[in-house]
């Protein structure tokens, strides 16, 4: 349960400050290989990361390889690692060249699928919009969409960072509704953190992570309390104990060092 402690003042809004009562969030840790390996190193990568994965871990993990990968990877996954996309379609079927839709995702035992991440919004031009119609159709078809979010160095430099998150996350309230996040996780991802090996520090993350917990809650605290926000953009084994501490980080989208099973494992067991 969340309980309000106080508003503050940001860029002419007010949003509440929160305080946790009581933490009844699980930690969720996802690699996103991108355009990365082949058929024998994604099994290998996957077979490494489930033989390191104790028992008896408090983490979820989940892994997001590249889509031709992912139905031959199930049985290795062995029903320890969540399977994930990269990407979903805004559309169930039909003349879509290139796209993959939620229903084919989840017919080959996809449960995870990222949505908005920054590469697809900077590099292939998709809009808040586009990114609220894919959301919405993997919240509508079973599947778990990982709402990313993020500024880019120049907004946040010019102290647009809250404004960027507000616009990306109204998008997806619009056409969802603020229960679908029950059903979904968001993962804040400066784009300057992205894959530069400049990692947002613990209180940066924070600060944001705290941000977008108070925009839910304003909506509806419950669904605020329960609600899985990651952290991504160069976490590292280094840095994933002091990110993961944070009281609203729980958990991370790891890139890079999601490539290497020694390093994802190590994040994934952070304390
Ligand atoms: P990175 O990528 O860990 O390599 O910075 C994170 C991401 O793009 O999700």
């Amino acid at each position: 349960m969340l309980e309000v402690q106080g508003k503050r003042r940001y860029n002419g809004g007010i949003y509440l400050v929160l305080r946790e009562s009581n933490m009844t969030r699980r930690r969720l840790v996802v690699g996103n290989w991108k355009m990365n390996g082949d058929h024998a190193s994604s099994q290998k990568l996957l077979a490494e990361i489930v033989a390191g994965l104790p028992a008896d871990t408090k983490t979820d993990v989940g892994v997001c390889p590249p889509a031709v990968y992912i139905a031959g990877l199930a049985a290795t996954a062995a029903g320890r690692v969540h399977l994930g996309a990269q990407n979903v379609a805004d559309q169930d079927a039909g003349a879509f060249t290139g796209e993959i839709s939620a229903p084919m995702l989840k017919d080959i035992g996809c449960s995870l699928a990222l949505v908005g991440h920054s590469e697809r919004r900077a590099i292939y031009g998709e809009t808040d919009a586009l990114v609220a119609a894919r959301y919405a159709k993997a919240i509508g078809h079973g599947v778990t969409p990982i709402l990313c979010v993020g500024e880019t160095l120049e907004e946040r430099e010019s102290d647009r960072t809250f404004k960027v998150i507000d616009d990306q996350i109204d998008a997806v309230m619009a056409t969802s509704g603020v229960g679908s996040l029950r059903q979904a996780v968001i993962a804040y991802e400066p784009v300057w953190a992205i894959g530069t090996g400049r990692t947002a520090s613990a209180e940066q993350a924070q600060e944001v992570h705290a941000y977008i917990r108070s925009k839910i809650a304003a909506l509806d605290a419950d669904v605020a309390s329960t609600l899985q926000i990651l952290y991504g953009g160069s976490v590292k084994a280094d840095n994933a104990a002091a990110l993961f501490s944070q009281p609203d980080v729980d958990g991370g989208l790891i890139g890079g060092a999601s490539l290497d099973a020694a390093s994802f494992l190590a994040i994934c067991l952070a304390p």
